[in-house]
Formats: structure tokens, C-alpha cells, sequence
């Protein structure tokens, strides 16, 4: 029993380290690199499918945008590639310095900002858009991963997401069927978001749920 424990655990090591890889990779038409220890989108399709999804919900109108938890900084460097000022946050050095190396090689500048989700962002600054994918596991070894029993990070997040959204702004907001439907959704209105429109779609192991959010 303790053999098979430790086993179990070594192989759940080994696949993190594995989704931790550094890596260079073509993705959405563009090159990335991906640095060991930062979130690596082309392991975890559920990153993708987000960053597909942030361009094409991406309002008309939008002038600004704000990326919470931006990781490599993919997401972030694509909005700024159609024209967006973007701010992109995380709370982990090494994923801003990869969003900062990220954005050079695609030619464009982002506002790099090392924070607890909006806590270091002046504070009367809002913006048209604002996107995140916030942690979404329950328990993880990862801290990029691990969103609390209750999802605590996740409503963090999302109130972070209601104090930046500027007046008829637009959210988007990643979540996995790993977080919990129910809870998701009760975080979201608690934060004053309301759901505008969902796309669900199968990731190789997990629902992905991409909700289109707007303030209440
Ligand atoms: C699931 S990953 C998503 C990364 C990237 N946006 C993507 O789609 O691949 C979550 C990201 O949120 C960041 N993060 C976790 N807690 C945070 C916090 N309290 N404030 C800001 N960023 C945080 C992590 O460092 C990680 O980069």
C-alpha cells in the first residue's frame, strides 16, 4: 500500500515537471518560448483553447486590456498584436520575465505588472476588457494550480476582475469542471459579474467552461 502511495506520488511529480518543461513552440501563428516553471500552453490545451477564445470575444470597442495571471504571457501579447494597451499581471517573477521575453519576440510592449491579482494596479485604473485564468484545482502541488478548498483564488480573482471592469466592459473567464460548476457560478455572482454567454468544450481530461461576464 505505502509502495504504491509513493509510486503514485513520484508519477504525479514527474507529470508536473513534465508540464514544466522549458520549450519553444508555434502557437495561433505565432512563436513562443516557455520557460521551466512558468505555465506552458503548449502542454495544456485548456491555455490555448483560452487564448482562442480571448481573441475572439475580444469587444470591438476595446481600446484597454488587462490579463490576470498571465503566465508565459501568450494571451496577453496576442490582444496587444490586434492593437489592445494591455496590463498583464501574475504574482510569480519568472512568468513575468517569460510575458516580458514573450512580447519582445512578437513585437509588441506590454505593462508588466508583478502583483497579487489587481493589488499593485493604481488604483482608479480600469479597463475594456480583462480576461484571466486563474488557478482552477481544488489541491495541487502547484501553486499556479492551487485555488483553495473553496476556490478562494478563484473569487479573488474574479473580484479583481469587477473592480477593473470599466462600464460596459467585458470579461472572460476561464474555469474546468476539476473547480466545481456550482461554485464557479456562485463566486462569479458574488463578485457582481453576470454570466453573458458560455462555450463548453472538452479538454482531453476536463471540461473547460469560457464565460463571457459582464458587470451586474
Ligand atoms: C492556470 S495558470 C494560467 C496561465 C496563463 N494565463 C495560461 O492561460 O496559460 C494561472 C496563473 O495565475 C498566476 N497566479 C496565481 N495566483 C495568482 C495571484 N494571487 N495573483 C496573480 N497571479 C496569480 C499563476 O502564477 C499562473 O501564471
Amino acid at each position: 500500500m505505502k509502495g504504491l502511495l509513493l509510486r503514485s506520488v513520484g508519477a504525479i511529480r514527474r507529470k508536473w515537471a513534465y508540464l514544466r518543461a522549458r520549450s519553444e513552440f508555434t502557437c495561433l501563428g505565432h512563436q513562443w518560448v516557455v520557460r521551466e516553471g512558468v505555465v506552458n500552453p503548449s502542454l495544456i490545451s485548456a491555455s490555448r483553447q483560452f487564448a482562442q477564445k480571448a481573441l475572439q470575444a475580444m469587444p470591438p470597442q476595446a481600446k484597454s486590456a488587462l490579463e490576470l495571471g498571465t503566465g508565459c504571457g501568450m494571451t496577453a501579447v496576442l490582444l496587444a498584436l490586434r492593437g489592445l494597451k494591455v496590463t498583464a499581471v501574475d504574482i510569480s517573477l519568472p512568468a513575468l520575465e517569460n510575458a516580458a521575453e514573450n512580447a519582445q519576440r512578437n513585437g509588441v510592449r506590454l505593462d508588466l505588472i508583478l502583483s497579487d491579482w489587481d493589488a499593485k494596479i493604481p488604483t482608479t485604473q480600469q479597463f475594456d476588457y480583462v480576461v484571466a485564468n486563474p488557478p482552477y484545482l481544488r489541491h495541487s502541488s502547484d501553486p499556479a494550480f492551487t485555488a483553495g478548498t473553496q476556490l478562494e483564488q478563484v473569487l479573488a480573482c474574479l473580484n479583481a476582475v469587477r473592480n477593473r471592469l470599466a462600464a460596459e466592459g467585458r470579461a472572460l473567464l476561464m474555469s474546468s469542471s476539476w473547480s466545481g460548476r456550482d461554485l464557479v457560478l456562485q463566486h462569479i455572482a458574488t463578485a457582481g459579474l453576470r454570466v453573458v454567454n458560455t462555450d463548453r468544450k472538452f479538454c482531453g481530461n476536463e471540461w473547460i467552461y469560457l464565460d463571457l461576464c459582464e458587470a451586474e
